[in-house]
């Protein structure tokens, strides 16, 4: 695998190669996954969740990313690594800039924040700075207690309305990316034709030009929830780097996710 950078990511958009991302949070499984070609890898803030078994990802600190960033640097040699923000870590612009720098400091070549609107002059600001962003819109898990509960976003046209212009605004403000979290796959491909930077889904259908899907689903590590947009490649494959593997060529070749992922 070539050096994957935000130049890498403009052309894959403009020559429509889809491309397969996975969280990770340490040097070995960051290893294993860049050996399967993984190009994106994300320290997400999901880890408050998957490693240290809290309800949702409100409990997770800079620090904490800070330091998983450092390990999935440490095992990742080419892949792009975003790493989150987490909750409240850019609440003001200042925070934001401070919450950046720790985390590119760690190892990672772009940050992801979650929300619209209010956070366009912030994600001007940092790319200004020298930080490429990753917008997160749809279900945007730090806002859980605000939504009332893990729900699916945009299945109204209202709101399915207002997340384009967001998308758009965020495209506009700076943004290199964008991931759509659990929406209708109907508007994830309206999003995707009307952007110029990529998308990558979760849970927003086949459309998108990226999937990205939370290690330990792929991995059937799961303390018993599966969520409906996930797929089991262990079961699979049989291996963690043949799983991997097999991610990348199903999202390669159109055939994850399938009916069965997507919401309508
Ligand atoms: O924290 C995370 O793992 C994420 C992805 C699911 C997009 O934000
Ligand atoms: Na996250």
């Amino acid at each position: 695998m070539k050096a994957v950078t935000t130049a890498t990511l403009k052309k894959w958009k403009q020559e429509g190669v889809k491309f397969a991302s996975l969280t990770a949070y340490d040097a070995s499984f960051a290893a294993t996954f860049e050996r399967a070609g993984i190009p994106v890898m994300l320290v997400g803030d999901s880890l408050g969740m998957v490693l240290q078994g809290n309800r949702d990802t409100l409990p997770v600190t800079v620090e904490q990313i800070a330091y998983h960033t450092r390990c999935v640097r440490a095992g990742a040699d080419k892949a792009l690594i975003i790493a989150d923000m987490p909750f409240m870590s850019y609440a003001t612009k200042e925070q934001a800039f401070e919450s950046a720098a720790a985390l590119m400091q760690a190892g990672a070549q772009m940050v992801k924040l979650e929300g619209g609107d209010w956070l366009l002059d912030t994600v001007k600001g940092l790319t200004e700075r020298g930080i490429p962003v990753c917008a997160h819109l749809g279900l945007t898990p730090q806002s859980v207690h605000q939504f009332g509960g893990f729900k699916v976003q945009g299945r109204d046209s209202a709101q399915a309305q207002a997340i384009l212009e967001q998308a758009q605004a965020l495209e506009a403000a700076g943004a290199s990316l964008l991931v759509l979290e659990c929406v209708p796959s109907q508007l994830a491909r309206h999003i995707t034709e009307h952007l110029s930077i990529p998308t990558i889904g979760i849970g927003a259908g086949p459309d998108t030009d990226a999937q990205i899907l939370v290690m330990h689903d792929v991995l059937g590590i799961t303390s018993g929830y599966i969520p409906k947009f996930s797929k089991n490649y262990i079961e699979l494959t049989g291996g963690i780097e043949s799983a991997a593997a097999k991610f990348v060529e199903e999202v390669q070749e159109g055939q994850f996710p399938g009916p069965e992922h997507q919401f309508n």
